[in-house]
């Protein structure tokens, strides 16, 4: 059974390759990213408590997290495994898992420049119903503004412009990249593997790179 975690900067590409990893393993991708979107435009009070922070490019809070976590991996899909996008954020949820005993067999930590990634923001384009994601250039769907799927419009995201970009770099710097030695180091006494994979080649080479790992 696999339980992942794609680790990695804002405009990484967890996403995009989160979505090619839980179609080939029949797995579902649970993004707190998406989850809080989603309260967000449904207008709920989970969602007016996050609104601000999350168009600021701030973290909201580790029991917040935790909640959403805890009630997701009960659902039926989760018995055979999961994916968690951009999730662990902060070593505090990292602990809280742990302790609640959501455990991981896998940690995928996709590297890509700063630079690289501001272009990336700029273009991406975005489906609200499922979190599918593109880029106008990189990435484009098959008819412009359009979800390939459901043929719905696609949007930008609130905190995709420059200043927010740069803002959430900085939180991913402070908060983040401590995981990685927290999860090296689990991985030096445990089962668990840990990969580095290079997020800065084609969407399809990167998830062939992912591929050698899982
Ligand atoms: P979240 O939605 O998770 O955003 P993020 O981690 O900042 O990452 P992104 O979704 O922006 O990027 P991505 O790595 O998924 O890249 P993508 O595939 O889209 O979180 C948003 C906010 O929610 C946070 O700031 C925080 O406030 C809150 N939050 C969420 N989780 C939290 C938590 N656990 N704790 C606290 N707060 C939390 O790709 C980006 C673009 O590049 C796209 O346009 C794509 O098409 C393109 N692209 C992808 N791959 C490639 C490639 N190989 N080459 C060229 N272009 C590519
Ligand atoms: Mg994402």
């Amino acid at each position: 059974m696999k339980k992942i975690i794609l680790l990695g900067p804002p405009g990484a590409g967890k996403g995009t390759q989160a979505d090619k990893i839980c179609q080939t393993l029949n797995i579902p991708k649970i993004s707190t990213g998406d989850m809080l979107r989603e309260a967000i435009a449904s207008g709920n009070e989970l969602g007016e408590r996050v609104d601000q922070i999350m168009k600021s490019g701030a973290l909201v809070s580790d029991e917040i997290i935790l909640e959403l976590i805890l009630d997701r991996t009960t659902k039926n899909d989760c018995a055979n495994g999961y994916l968690f996008d951009g999730v662990p954020r902060t070593l505090g949820q990292a602990n809280l898992f742990d302790q609640n005993n959501i455990l991981f067999t896998h940690v995928l930590e996709l590297q890509v420049e700063n630079e690289q990634i501001i272009n990336r923001m700029s273009g991406r384009r975005w489906h609200p119903g499922s979190g599918r994601t593109y880029h106008i250039t990189f990435n484009p769907p098959k008819d412009e503004g359009i979800d390939d799927e459901t043929g719905e419009p696609l949007i930008q995201r609130d905190d995709d412009l420059p200043e927010t970009v740069k803002k959430r770099l900085d939180v991913y710097h402070q908060e983040t990249k401590p995981l990685v030695d927290f999860y090296t180091n689990k991985s030096s006494e445990s089962d668990l593997v840990y990969a580095t994979v290079n997020g800065d080649q084609s969407v399809d080479d990167v998830f062939q790179e992912i591929q050698n790992h899982i």
